[in-house]
């Protein structure tokens, strides 16, 4: 059932151009709109949303911190994002004029599941995105989107993550498409990107010998440091993830921007840094982080496109993937991220379909 791979994770990784492929498909109509059959909002129902609260928990609570990004640029309206266990335990202030988003690939999560129910309490409507036809958060929400990532039995999550931000991407386009907030050529134009992506996706596979090279780098190492800005600061988030429970080194995701607030005093030559560069807008300052980082003897692990001459400049080995959307760019940057993972928790002998002290749905608090 591994079909001939060693271990599931990375079957799953190699999974990700069919299930990106599959997710988009369908909710992409023959003109490259987006469309989501039975939600039928209008709107005014989307006029009648003031704001938009995105919880879960782990991996999934990375691809909302993704998607603050997306609907705040495509539909103009304030996201919030909250780990749910957090959300649960607060007193927020959701409302009726609230949209809950959970996203959750199990549909089982047990603390999902409740903050959904404590949003929906306080009159929120709500949109469950996951991977489990039936589930408990999939019966519960007001509306569900499935990712069709397929079975994902490997504890560390790569395909659903990706999935789940394809999905987030295109409820985000199609809220922005009822609320005219966003040009329909932009939409067209980001949706036929999402079509040619599981290509590109195939691409960023071939970098598979050089992550695993990458690996021996990283795998004595007591701590590792993600860096990002925008987008990519969600993204680092989940490669530090990815890389403590599959690798059981301690790594640690910062705001690139925030380094000399506290954390550069960790910085050594003892300390790699994997630093990711694909937001154009902030890419200057990304560089000076990497400089900055690089000045106390940091190696640095860049992650940009194949076409931006300056990132080499500064990394001390760069990992490229192809030209894509800025909005898109996530779903290719992560993949290294995952490999990377993978080959260092392979490296280090561990069980990486079953890490330690973890399981794959956490259904008690
Ligand atoms: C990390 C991982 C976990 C899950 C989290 C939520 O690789 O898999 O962080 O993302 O336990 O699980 P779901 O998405 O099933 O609610």
């Amino acid at each position: 059932e591994k079909n001939g791979y060693p271990h599931f994770m990375l079957k799953e990784i190699y999974e990700q151009p069919k299930a990106v492929c599959d997710t988009t498909t369908i909710h992409v109509d023959k003109d490259g709109m987006v469309c989501f059959d039975n939600l039928n909002w209008t709107k005014a129902d989307l006029e009648n949303i003031d704001n938009i609260l995105i919880t879960a928990c782990g991996t999934a609570y990375h691809a909302g911190l993704v998607a603050k990004h997306y609907i705040e640029r495509f539909v103009k309206i304030p996201v919030e994002v909250d780990i749910a266990s957090e959300y649960r335990y607060r007193q927020p202030l959701t409302s009726e004029r609230t949209l809950c988003i959970v996203v959750s690939q199990s549909g089982e999560t047990l603390d999902t599941l409740e903050a959904l129910k404590e949003a929906k309490r306080l009159g929120a409507r709500s949109i469950a995105v996951t991977n489990s036809i039936g589930s408990s958060i999939a019966r519960e929400a007001d509306y569900t989107i499935y990712t069709l990532a397929g079975p994902e039995i490997a504890v560390a999550s790569t395909k659903a993550y990706t999935t789940q931000l394809v999905a987030l991407l295109l409820l985000s386009l199609y809220m922005g498409q009822i609320k005219g907030t966003i040009r329909p050529e932009l939409i067209k134009d980001i949706t036929s990107a999402l079509l040619t992506l599981p290509d590109k996706i195939t691409e960023v596979l071939k970098e598979k010998d050089h992550m695993e090279k990458l690996a021996d780098s990283l795998k004595d190492a007591k701590d590792i440091f993600y860096l990002g800005r925008s987008i990519d600061y969600a993204i680092a988030m989940e490669g530090a993830l990815k890389l403590k429970e599959i690798s059981y080194i301690h790594a640690e995701a910062y705001a690139a921007g925030e380094l000399k607030h506290g954390t550069l005093a960790l910085i050594t030559k003892e300390t790699p840094v994997i630093a990711v560069a694909t937001q154009s807008h902030v890419a200057s300052k990304m560089y000076s982080n990497i400089q900055e980082v690089r000045a106390r003897g940091a190696e640095v692990i860049g992650i940009g496109y194949d076409d931006d001459p300056e990132l080499e400049k500064y990394a001390t080995d760069t990992v490229r993937i192809p030209r894509v959307d800025e909005f898109i760019a996530p779903i290719l940057s992560v993949i290294p991220m995952q490999l990377l993972a993978y080959f260092t928790g392979i490296k280090r002998e561990n069980d990486v379909d079953k890490p330690r002290n973890l399981a794959k749905s956490v259904t008690v608090e």
